[in-house]
């Protein structure tokens, strides 16, 4: 019998490729990783844990001294740090890049193997052990059990599917400190999250020092304060003053390229221009078509979009080749993002100096012009050393020669780009915004439009939409517009849980994705996030509801929930549901005679899991 099973046993897992299928469902791991082996036994962290390198490049000790000192208040003492010529040294996690490079990990993977003895990191580069370093993180529990830091056994290979794992947080419709983005940054490194798309420049803020032209952040980082819903706000009142913003100086810039590069994440700024610029404009009012003088705009109720840059105006060139050298010598990644969504063409159609502009460089129409203007950007990107990235919008009149873009309409751009040959990012409003609800409404009480976006939506989004060619996809991205993100907690729980989300779908492959698998994985990350304490939102624990009419007309209340293992238990008489109260099983609900609002919350286990739901009827069948 027992021979049976070992049999049994050995075949599965040849069967499976090598490794264990079941065993992934026990390890905490975001993103999950590609092969994982369980073995029997355990790591113990103790006093005599050192770290040990190989080789003794800067690089590697930099990282090793990080993590040392994540492990010391989880040990209670000093974690050493050295280099060691010992073969198989005891008690020791060893960080060691390969004599001979593993053409499976490619640049960004690793092997992690945690035995009782030690454990053993190995990746063909410095970025490879840093993602094994942030696996076996994850691997460490939060707190001590039973005295003691166990880490299980294991044998781990892993890289990424995608090369550009990105995230972007406006700046400029609500100012954060660089704390706060490094802070950011370094939630996004502990999932394998590697760009950061950083949107310096818009109509609300222009939020980056440009030597030499101190009316960019004199002026246009600064507008007049206002509080409430965005979108409702009054224009300046006269001589009012405009002191709410705030910019990073070029020191702070640098401060935080090398946070992030330490994290191995690329920074990639944008400066969104000829649309999005009226902070540009504010500070040099002939910089418009109209030449008038705007101001920042703080949320104002009533000004159209379509404040753009001049683009017969030569000094804008020249203004912008300062701008753009100056950024391409703060961020040594090699793109930078020069927005391009959004520019009206009302004002190029009246502008005496664009539409000269058009006649003497033979353009047909508007959207050639603004190709024009995009292709000139990209020569002045190409001669600082750096690539063009744009919004979906730059395909209008033409691709610039080498752009990439940034899809955000939906995919069709991305499509399109891909099929002419250039690279693209995913980034499609329904399916990655974050400013987008998590949840329903009446609980988030975010005030935002669109879809609701839900974790689970993420988690099942492809990037690689049917009849593009994957060669050309580098990845996707998820977008944190902050119109209505007034605060650096709400920053967070906009991005948390659904940026785990993103993590797994850009990092593992698509054999492996699964919700249900997910779910747990991503709760065990939930202490995590309160220790650091970073404002995760609990959506997925709340009740989900909507309507059905049956055959007779009459409209029905139908609830679900986000993840497995939710009680849902509702009212209808103004009183706080627990679990006492009425349960809903799968059948629609009818509403009783006279009943005006519906209450539901969730429970698991017999403890509330959710958040108090409460709907008015006739809100509800308003809804789509
Ligand atoms: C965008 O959302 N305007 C890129
Ligand atoms: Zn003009």
């Amino acid at each position: 019998m027992k021979k049976i099973l070992l049999l049994f046993i050995v075949l599965f897992t040849v069967w499976n490729g090598g490794f264990c299928v079941f065993a992934q469902d026990s390890l905490p791991l975001i993103p999950q990783a590609v092969e994982v082996n369980i073995l029997n036994g355990a790591f113990l962290l103790s006093s005599k844990t050192r770290i040990i390198i190989s080789p003794a490049n800067e690089e590697l000790v930099q990282i090793a001294q990080t993590f040392a000192a994540e492990l010391e208040p989880l040990i209670g003492s000093k974690v050493e740090v050295s280099f060691d010529s010992i073969k198989e040294p005891k008690q020791a996690i060893i960080l060691r890049l390969n004599d001979r490079p593993n053409a499976t990990l490619g640049t960004e993977g690793y092997t992690l193997l945690v035995s009782p003895t030690r454990i053993t990191i190995s990746a063909n580069k410095t970025v490879g052990l840093f993602y094994g370093i942030q696996s076996l993180r994850q691997l460490i529990p939060v707190e001590k059990q039973n005295g003691q830091t166990a880490v299980q056994c294991v044998t781990i290979t892993d890289y990424p599917h995608y090369a550009w794992r990105g995230l972007m947080l406006d700046v400029s419709r609500h100012f954060f400190s660089k704390e706060f983005v490094k802070r950011y940054i370094d939630q996004m490194a502990k999932y394998k999250l590697n760009v950061f798309h950083w949107h310096l420049t818009d109509n609300q803020g222009w939020r980056i020092e440009i030597k030499g032209m101190p009316e960019l952040t004199n002026i246009g980082a600064w507008r007049v304060p206002r509080t409430g819903k965005y979108w409702t706000f009054e224009f300046p009142e006269s001589g009012e003053k405009a002191t709410d913003g705030g910019f990073y100086t070029q020191e702070d810039i640098r401060e935080v390229v090398e946070y992030a590069g330490k994290r191995f994440v690329n920074i990639v700024p944008e400066i969104d221009i000829p649309g999005h610029s009226l902070a540009f404009i504010a500070s040099f009012p002939e910089a418009c078509c109209t030449q008038k003088q705007y101001h920042v705009n703080a949320g104002f109720s009533h000004e159209k979009d379509d404040i753009v840059l001049c683009l017969g105006n030569e000094d804008n060139f020249k203004k912008l080749e300062i701008i753009f050298s100056q950024i391409a010598t703060l961020f040594p990644g090699k793109y930078i993002h020069i927005g391009g969504d959004e520019a009206g063409k009302e004002f190029w159609k009246k502008c005496p100096r664009c539409q000269k502009r058009m006649a003497e460089e033979g353009l047909k129409n508007e959207e050639e012009l603004q190709s024009y203007f995009i292709k000139r950007i990209e020569k002045i990107l190409n001669s600082n050393g750096k690539k063009l990235v744009g919004w979906d919008e730059i395909l209008e009149g033409g691709l610039a020669p080498e752009a990439t873009v940034m899809s955000w309409r939906g995919v069709k751009g991305g499509i399109t780009a891909a099929k002419e040959g250039h690279n693209v990012i995913m980034s499609p409003g329904d399916n990655l915004y974050l400013n987008q609800l998590q949840g329903d409404l009446n609980i988030e009480r975010v005030y935002a439009g669109g879809v609701i976006l839900r974790t689970a939506d993420i988690y099942g989004y492809d990037p690689l939409p049917e009849g593009m060619d994957a060669k050309h996809l580098l990845g996707a991205q998820a977008n944190l517009w902050s119109e209505f993100v007034a605060s650096p907690r709400l920053a967070e729980y906009m991005t948390w849980p659904r940026a785990l989300a993103l993590s797994e779908i850009l990092w593992s492959p698509k054999s492996h994705l699964n919700w249900d698998n997910f779910v747990p994985r991503m709760e065990a990350q939930f202490p995590r996030f309160e220790q650091a304490h970073v404002n995760y939102a609990p959506s997925i624990y709340d009740p989900i509801i909507s309507t059905v009419i049956d055959q007779d007309g009459q409209t029905k209340i139908v609830f679900k929930t986000e993840i497995k293992g939710l009680k849902i238990y509702y009212t209808f008489n103004y009183t706080v549901p627990d679990n006492f109260a009425e349960e809903y099983h799968n059948d629609p609900l009818t509403v009783p005679k006279g009943a005006t609002d519906i209450w539901a919350v969730t429970y698991r286990n017999g403890k509330p899991a959710g958040r108090l739901l409460t709907i008015n009827l006739e809100e509800l069948k308003r809804r789509k």
